[in-house]
């Protein structure tokens, strides 16, 4: 309850409809509320004397009535959907937001289905509670007293029956509510569950097919399609039990009404008119009773609904700017002090790094894998914060200047190379989308993209794929390449960037990032060794540290790890070039 209350505040902005729309609704009920009473006077005044006047001229006023009580109706509609709609939009978008602000920690955490599912679902479960609300919220209580008011003042001597039959519907309504509610929060995570299925299924569809996996694949997506379908089905039968439920009791109720009315008709105590009014009442009052349960259990729907949205917005983003943002005139020193680094409470990956990538140098990382040379990289555009030791660019710790003015200047091509679907030109201008053209092509040219992608059916303006699906691997990383390179980044970071590019055109792209401005510090790794030949300096990274540190020929005479790299890749043929 106390996160549907925190959710509320998106309802300010449409305040009004929200105000507006019990009056309406108010309006609507009494205007309903005078028709069984304007039946009775037809009957008994106007048919019983046959009075075609009273008839016509009552007929009339039902009418009226009945169109103004619509018009309020309806406009009791349109304001709660109004409040609904905007209410939605704005939590969807505030929600978007929150997410955009998540570190990768933050997002580590994260079910991406489960996010999905809140931005979507839930939100449409508190947006359908807010629109009952807004038109039942009034009407249900209202009708419930205003017919149970009008029926006694038409016929006090009937008015035991509604005392006996409402506690009995009211009774079998509590007990359908407290049974469904339940069933619902539990429908909620089980859809949680299929699309956390569907979309894990999608995203590694491929690895699906290679491995002949579709049947394992379509029988775990039956079983969470049919615990869902079972879920709602088990809710709905519950709730099915109302409507025959409620027809019985009014039958009940009519019946009872003329059993004690009608010998009093023919004693001339009762008209037929009381009688057709005092059956109208009843079963509103009834009826009444169940636009409440169904009121209740949409609330409850919401409720839970409002927790789990409210948790996206609860997470912190685990990664904050400084109150008082240092400012950075970029130079691309890069110095690591004594760095240690853990994911989420586990063993370090990063054991007391330290080293210097002096402005303009090539600092090559070479290791086996899992030794942590992405884990590495990764702190330097700050996408984790180090446990302990600093992380500084230019003498400036890296946590003391703002992500987007870090993040701005240092040009990163992840080990997984992912692109946006949309044009080439757009996939190379993401990090810069005021680019000019010439900047891209330049950018492309660097990256020994230029030539492929003029090859493409129609070049720059090629569309790509969800996830870059139309392109080779060394296509998708020549494109990432050259959008690191176009932001003009002070430190550019290739993270096993050339490693499905042959090796000639690898050297291209290393003689093309030679001619980088004097300033952009190069911070590269690599599996070859050919990839780093050229480094001013080299790093090898062993389980977390940095055992060896130096030039190729240097790393040669003096580190035994990098002698057997060396001669495992090359043999002894290969030199640098001068
Ligand atoms: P890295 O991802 O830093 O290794 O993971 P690497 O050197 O770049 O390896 P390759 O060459 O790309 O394969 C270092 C360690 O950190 C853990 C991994 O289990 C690995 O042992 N790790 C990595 C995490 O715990 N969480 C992550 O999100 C990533
Ligand atoms: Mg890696």
């Amino acid at each position: 309850m106390k996160s549907a209350l925190k959710l509320a505040r998106y309802l300010k902005p449409y305040r009004w409809y929200i105000l507006l729309a019990p009056l309406l609704m108010t309006l609507e009920v009494i205007l309903n509320l005078l028709q069984p009473r304007l039946v009775q006077r037809i009957v008994d005044v106007g048919i019983a004397h046959l009075d075609l006047q009273e008839v016509i001229r009552t007929g009339l006023i039902m009418i009226g009535t009945s169109i103004l009580g619509a018009v309020g109706g309806m406009t009791n509609g349109i304001c709660a959907e109004m409040a609904s709609q905007g209410f939605g939009v704005d939590v969807r978008g505030s929600l978007f937001r929150r997410v955009q602000s998540f570190s990768f920690a933050n997002l580590d955490a994260m079910e991406t289905g489960q996010l999905v599912t809140r931005l979507t679902n839930d939100v449409t479960q508190v947006q359908e509670a807010i629109v009952m609300v807004l038109r039942m919220m009034v009407r249900a209580p209202l009708l419930l007293v205003g017919s149970l008011v009008m029926g006694i003042l038409t016929s006090p001597r009937l008015a035991f029956l509604p005392l006996i039959l409402m506690p009995v519907e009211l009774a079998a309504l509590a007990w359908i509510v407290g049974r469904a509610t339940p069933m619902y929060t539990r429908v909620q995570e089980r859809l949680d569950r299929l699309n956390e299925t569907t979309q894990e299924n999608l995203a590694g569809v491929r690895v699906v097919k290679a491995f002949v996996r579709a049947a394992h694949e379509e029988a775990r997506f039956a079983k969470a399609n049919d615990s869902l379908t079972d879920g709602t089905i088990r809710a709905g039968r519950t709730v099915a039990v109302t409507q025959p439920f409620m027809m019985m009791t009014m039958n009940l109720g009519v019946i009872g009404v003329l059993w004690f009315s009608g010998i009093r008709v023919t004693r001339g105590e009762m008209t037929v008119g009381q009688i057709i009014s005092f059956v109208n009442y009843l079963t509103t009052a009834l009826f009444s009773l169940m636009m409440v349960s169904q009121l209740v259990i949409q609330i409850a729907r919401a409720t839970a609904s409002s927790r789990r949205i409210q948790e996206v917005f609860d997470t912190e983003p685990g990664m904050r700017d400084p109150a008082e943002p240092r400012d950075w005139r970029p130079a691309g020193r890069v110095v690591f002090e004594d760095v240690t680094f853990t994911y989420d409470q586990s063993d370090p990956v990063l054991k007391g790094a330290s080293f210097t990538a002096e402005p303009g140098q090539t600092v090559a990382i070479l290791g086996s894998t899992g030794a942590g040379k992405s884990s590495l990289v990764n702190l330097i555009p700050r996408f984790y914060d180090a446990t302990s030791g600093r992380v500084l660019v230019d003498g400036i710790d890296v946590r003391s200047l703002r992500q987007e003015d870090l993040r701005g200047r240092v040009g990163v091509a992840l080990q997984e190379t992912v692109l946006f679907s949309g044009t080439v030109r757009d996939n190379i201008r993401y990090g810069r989308p005021d680019a000019l053209d010439d900047e891209v092509i330049a950018a492309a040219r660097a990256a020994q993209a230029h030539d492929f992608i003029l090859a493409l059916s129609e070049g720059y303006d090629t569309m790509v794929g969800q996830r870059g699906a139309n392109l080779s691997g060394g296509q998708k990383q020549r494109i990432a390449i050259a959008r690191a390179l176009l932001i003009h980044p002070a430190v550019l970071i290739l993270d096993d960037s050339t490693s499905a590019i042959d090796v000639e055109t690898e050297t291209r792209i290393q003689e093309a990032l030679d001619e980088l401005p004097r300033n952009t510090t190069r911070i590269v790794i690599a599996q070859r060794i050919s990839t780093v030949l050229n480094a001013d300096k080299i790093l090898v990274l062993d389980d977390g540290r940095i055992v060896a540190e130096g030039t190729h020929r240097e790393l040669l005479a003096s580190s035994p790890i990098y002698r057997d790299i060396y001669d495992s890749q090359l043999g002894s043929g290969v030199a640098p070039r001068e």
